[in-house]
Protein backbone atom coordinates (compact mmCIF):
# COMPACT_ATOMS: atom_id res chain seq x y z
CA UNK A 1 0.00 0.00 0.00
CA UNK A 2 1.42 3.62 -0.81
CA UNK A 3 0.51 6.34 1.04
CA UNK A 4 0.41 9.81 -0.98
CA UNK A 5 0.77 12.89 1.15
CA UNK A 6 -0.65 16.06 -0.17
CA UNK A 7 -1.13 19.82 1.44
CA UNK A 8 -4.87 20.20 0.62
CA UNK A 9 -8.11 18.73 -0.19
CA UNK A 10 -7.60 20.63 -4.01
CA UNK A 11 -4.01 19.03 -4.00
CA UNK A 12 -5.86 15.54 -3.04
CA UNK A 13 -8.88 15.96 -6.24
CA UNK A 14 -6.34 16.93 -8.31
CA UNK A 15 -3.82 13.90 -7.90
CA UNK A 16 -7.11 11.49 -7.87
CA UNK A 17 -8.42 12.84 -10.91
CA UNK A 18 -4.58 12.66 -12.83
CA UNK A 19 -4.65 8.56 -11.48
CA UNK A 20 -8.30 8.33 -13.19
CA UNK A 21 -7.51 9.91 -16.21
CA UNK A 22 -4.67 8.16 -17.04
CA UNK A 23 -6.00 5.43 -16.82
CA UNK A 24 -8.80 6.21 -19.31
CA UNK A 25 -6.38 7.21 -21.29
CA UNK A 26 -4.35 4.01 -21.21
CA UNK A 27 -7.32 1.60 -21.65
CA UNK A 28 -10.52 3.66 -23.20
CA UNK A 29 -12.86 1.01 -22.13
CA UNK A 30 -11.56 0.91 -18.72
CA UNK A 31 -14.02 -0.51 -16.04
CA UNK A 32 -14.08 2.35 -12.93
CA UNK A 33 -15.46 1.25 -9.36
CA UNK A 34 -16.73 5.08 -8.33
CA UNK A 35 -17.96 6.46 -4.81
CA UNK A 36 -20.12 8.94 -3.36
CA UNK A 37 -19.46 11.31 -0.38
CA UNK A 38 -18.59 14.70 -0.19
CA UNK A 39 -14.73 13.35 -0.41
CA UNK A 40 -15.19 13.05 -4.17
CA UNK A 41 -16.71 15.99 -5.41
CA UNK A 42 -13.47 18.17 -6.01
CA UNK A 43 -12.21 15.01 -7.96
CA UNK A 44 -15.44 14.58 -10.55
CA UNK A 45 -14.65 18.43 -11.00
CA UNK A 46 -11.62 17.66 -12.22
CA UNK A 47 -12.55 14.89 -14.42
CA UNK A 48 -15.49 16.88 -15.96
CA UNK A 49 -12.82 19.80 -16.57
CA UNK A 50 -10.54 17.31 -18.51
CA UNK A 51 -13.14 16.30 -20.47
CA UNK A 52 -14.57 19.58 -21.25
CA UNK A 53 -11.05 20.10 -22.19
CA UNK A 54 -10.75 17.18 -24.78
CA UNK A 55 -8.25 15.25 -22.21
CA UNK A 56 -10.34 11.98 -21.54
CA UNK A 57 -13.15 10.70 -23.62
CA UNK A 58 -15.85 8.63 -21.26
CA UNK A 59 -17.63 6.83 -24.45
CA UNK A 60 -16.41 3.85 -24.02
CA UNK A 61 -15.97 3.77 -20.35
CA UNK A 62 -17.95 1.44 -18.32
CA UNK A 63 -18.94 2.09 -14.30
CA UNK A 64 -20.43 0.34 -10.84
CA UNK A 65 -21.09 2.58 -7.74
CA UNK A 66 -20.14 1.07 -4.67
CA UNK A 67 -23.11 1.57 -2.94
CA UNK A 68 -26.78 2.93 -2.68
CA UNK A 69 -29.22 3.47 0.46
CA UNK A 70 -31.91 1.26 0.38
CA UNK A 71 -35.59 2.61 -0.29
CA UNK A 72 -34.95 6.04 -1.91
CA UNK A 73 -35.81 6.56 -5.16
CA UNK A 74 -33.08 7.52 -7.88
CA UNK A 75 -34.76 11.18 -8.33
CA UNK A 76 -33.99 11.26 -4.16
CA UNK A 77 -31.41 14.24 -4.27
CA UNK A 78 -29.76 12.16 -1.66
CA UNK A 79 -29.65 8.84 -3.42
CA UNK A 80 -26.27 8.07 -4.87
CA UNK A 81 -27.88 7.81 -7.99
CA UNK A 82 -28.93 11.49 -8.08
CA UNK A 83 -25.51 12.58 -6.78
CA UNK A 84 -23.71 10.61 -9.78
CA UNK A 85 -25.68 12.38 -12.24
CA UNK A 86 -25.07 16.06 -10.57
CA UNK A 87 -21.35 15.39 -10.24
CA UNK A 88 -20.74 13.68 -13.41
CA UNK A 89 -22.75 12.04 -15.42
CA UNK A 90 -24.76 14.76 -16.81
CA UNK A 91 -21.33 16.46 -17.68
CA UNK A 92 -19.67 13.90 -19.54
CA UNK A 93 -20.39 11.57 -23.01
CA UNK A 94 -20.78 8.67 -21.10
CA UNK A 95 -23.06 6.18 -22.55
CA UNK A 96 -25.61 5.50 -19.97
CA UNK A 97 -26.09 1.64 -21.02
CA UNK A 98 -22.28 1.37 -19.26
CA UNK A 99 -23.31 3.21 -15.88
CA UNK A 100 -24.40 0.35 -12.98
CA UNK A 101 -25.51 1.32 -9.37
CA UNK A 102 -27.50 -0.37 -7.47
CA UNK A 103 -30.94 -0.06 -6.89
CA UNK A 104 -32.04 0.25 -3.69
CA UNK A 105 -35.97 -0.46 -4.02
CA UNK A 106 -35.20 -3.50 -5.58
CA UNK A 107 -37.90 -5.83 -4.78
CA UNK A 108 -35.51 -9.04 -4.97
CA UNK A 109 -32.22 -7.59 -2.66
CA UNK A 110 -30.17 -11.04 -3.06
CA UNK A 111 -31.09 -11.63 -6.59
CA UNK A 112 -30.01 -7.55 -6.78
CA UNK A 113 -26.68 -8.45 -4.98
CA UNK A 114 -26.01 -11.51 -7.44
CA UNK A 115 -26.47 -10.09 -10.70
CA UNK A 116 -24.51 -6.75 -9.38
CA UNK A 117 -21.65 -9.30 -8.99
CA UNK A 118 -22.43 -11.21 -12.16
CA UNK A 119 -22.11 -7.49 -14.34
CA UNK A 120 -19.09 -6.63 -12.82
CA UNK A 121 -17.80 -10.07 -13.66
CA UNK A 122 -18.96 -9.71 -17.11
CA UNK A 123 -17.32 -6.41 -18.23
CA UNK A 124 -13.90 -8.31 -17.27
CA UNK A 125 -13.73 -7.02 -13.83
CA UNK A 126 -12.94 -3.44 -12.10
CA UNK A 127 -9.68 -2.06 -13.72
CA UNK A 128 -9.35 1.05 -11.26
CA UNK A 129 -11.74 0.84 -7.91
CA UNK A 130 -12.44 4.71 -6.12
CA UNK A 131 -12.91 4.63 -2.36
CA UNK A 132 -13.61 7.36 0.32
CA UNK A 133 -13.16 6.38 3.71
CA UNK A 134 -15.80 6.72 6.48
CA UNK A 135 -15.14 8.14 10.04
CA UNK A 136 -15.31 4.43 11.26
CA UNK A 137 -13.12 3.17 8.74
CA UNK A 138 -15.96 1.48 6.68
CA UNK A 139 -15.11 1.90 2.84
CA UNK A 140 -18.85 1.56 0.45
CA UNK A 141 -20.98 0.65 3.79
CA UNK A 142 -18.64 -2.10 4.65
CA UNK A 143 -19.48 -1.29 8.49
CA UNK A 144 -17.57 -2.23 11.00
CA UNK A 145 -17.69 -6.29 11.88
CA UNK A 146 -16.84 -9.32 13.16
CA UNK A 147 -15.82 -11.12 9.89
CA UNK A 148 -15.21 -9.29 6.44
CA UNK A 149 -18.59 -9.34 4.51
CA UNK A 150 -17.41 -10.58 0.95
CA UNK A 151 -20.03 -9.91 -2.01
CA UNK A 152 -22.29 -7.20 -2.36
CA UNK A 153 -24.90 -7.59 0.10
CA UNK A 154 -27.41 -4.81 1.95
CA UNK A 155 -26.06 -3.70 5.52
CA UNK A 156 -27.89 -2.43 8.73
CA UNK A 157 -25.91 1.03 8.89
CA UNK A 158 -24.35 1.97 12.08
CA UNK A 159 -25.63 4.63 14.38
CA UNK A 160 -21.94 6.42 14.05
CA UNK A 161 -22.41 6.49 9.78
CA UNK A 162 -26.31 7.62 10.09
CA UNK A 163 -24.67 10.22 12.35
CA UNK A 164 -22.11 11.46 9.96
CA UNK A 165 -24.23 10.99 7.03
CA UNK A 166 -26.95 12.92 8.52
CA UNK A 167 -25.80 16.16 7.29
CA UNK A 168 -27.35 15.58 4.04
CA UNK A 169 -30.55 15.02 5.19
CA UNK A 170 -33.02 17.50 7.09
CA UNK A 171 -32.40 15.03 10.18
CA UNK A 172 -30.71 12.14 11.19
CA UNK A 173 -33.99 10.02 10.91
CA UNK A 174 -34.19 10.61 7.46
CA UNK A 175 -31.67 8.74 6.98
CA UNK A 176 -31.83 5.36 5.57
CA UNK A 177 -31.32 2.30 8.04
CA UNK A 178 -30.08 0.28 5.28
CA UNK A 179 -27.78 0.09 1.88
CA UNK A 180 -26.47 -1.97 -0.76
CA UNK A 181 -23.00 -2.20 -0.98
CA UNK A 182 -20.21 -4.29 -2.62
CA UNK A 183 -18.54 -6.35 -0.29
CA UNK A 184 -14.95 -6.51 0.82
CA UNK A 185 -14.22 -9.06 -1.47
CA UNK A 186 -15.58 -7.24 -4.74
CA UNK A 187 -13.62 -4.25 -3.64
CA UNK A 188 -10.37 -6.42 -3.02
CA UNK A 189 -10.80 -7.81 -6.60
CA UNK A 190 -10.15 -4.69 -8.37
CA UNK A 191 -6.62 -4.74 -10.59
CA UNK A 192 -5.80 -1.22 -8.70
CA UNK A 193 -7.35 1.12 -5.71
CA UNK A 194 -7.26 4.52 -4.46
CA UNK A 195 -8.29 5.61 -1.85
CA UNK A 196 -8.97 9.30 -0.58
CA UNK A 197 -9.75 11.06 2.66
CA UNK A 198 -9.29 14.42 3.77
CA UNK A 199 -10.13 16.33 7.24
CA UNK A 200 -9.27 15.57 10.71
CA UNK A 201 -12.37 13.92 11.23
CA UNK A 202 -10.70 11.22 9.37
CA UNK A 203 -7.32 10.92 10.88
CA UNK A 204 -7.94 7.84 13.49
CA UNK A 205 -9.36 5.76 10.89
CA UNK A 206 -6.67 7.02 8.64
CA UNK A 207 -4.35 5.87 11.21
CA UNK A 208 -6.18 2.43 11.00
CA UNK A 209 -6.18 2.13 7.73
CA UNK A 210 -2.52 2.38 7.58
CA UNK A 211 -1.04 1.29 10.77
CA UNK A 212 -3.25 -0.51 12.62
CA UNK A 213 -4.08 -4.64 12.89
CA UNK A 214 -5.85 -5.92 9.56
CA UNK A 215 -9.43 -6.27 11.29
CA UNK A 216 -13.15 -6.25 10.72
CA UNK A 217 -13.52 -3.88 12.73
CA UNK A 218 -11.63 -1.25 11.23
CA UNK A 219 -13.38 -2.41 7.31
CA UNK A 220 -10.33 0.05 5.37
CA UNK A 221 -7.49 -1.84 6.88
CA UNK A 222 -7.85 -4.86 4.47
CA UNK A 223 -6.49 -2.60 1.66
CA UNK A 224 -2.80 -2.93 3.51
CA UNK A 225 -3.34 -6.87 1.56
CA UNK A 226 -3.89 -5.31 -1.43
CA UNK A 227 -1.10 -5.56 -4.06
CA UNK A 228 -1.50 -1.58 -5.93
CA UNK A 229 -3.31 0.52 -3.46
CA UNK A 230 -2.85 4.13 -2.96
CA UNK A 231 -4.23 6.43 -0.59
CA UNK A 232 -3.88 9.81 -1.05
CA UNK A 233 -3.93 11.77 2.10
CA UNK A 234 -4.44 15.54 2.95
CA UNK A 235 -2.07 16.78 6.18
CA UNK A 236 -5.41 16.62 8.47
CA UNK A 237 -6.26 13.14 7.90
CA UNK A 238 -2.59 12.31 8.14
CA UNK A 239 -2.28 14.02 11.19
CA UNK A 240 -1.59 10.73 13.35
CA UNK A 241 0.54 8.91 11.08
CA UNK A 242 3.54 10.81 12.05
CA UNK A 243 5.96 9.47 15.04
C1 LIG B 1 -20.59 7.17 2.88
C2 LIG B 1 -20.31 6.33 1.65
C3 LIG B 1 -18.85 6.00 1.52
C4 LIG B 1 -18.04 7.23 1.75
C5 LIG B 1 -18.21 7.73 3.16
C6 LIG B 1 -17.43 8.97 3.49
O1 LIG B 1 -21.02 6.45 3.97
N1 LIG B 1 -21.06 5.13 1.57
O2 LIG B 1 -18.61 5.41 0.25
O3 LIG B 1 -16.68 6.97 1.51
O4 LIG B 1 -19.58 8.00 3.36
O5 LIG B 1 -18.15 10.10 3.15
P1 LIG B 1 -17.57 11.56 3.05
O6 LIG B 1 -16.67 11.54 1.84
O7 LIG B 1 -18.75 12.44 2.85
O8 LIG B 1 -16.83 11.81 4.29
Amino acid sequence: MEIRIVKDYGEMSKKAADVVAAQIIEKPDSVLGLATGSTPIGMYKELVRMYEEGIIDFSKVVTFNLDEYVGLDEKNEQSYHFYMMQNLFKHINIDMKNVHILDGNAKDIDKECSNYEGEIEKAGGIDLQILGLGRNGHIGFNEPDVKFPKNTHIVDLSESTIEANSRFFRNAEEVPKQALTMGEATIMKADRIILLANGSAKADAVFGLVKGDIKPELPASALQMHPDAVVIVDKEAASKLEG
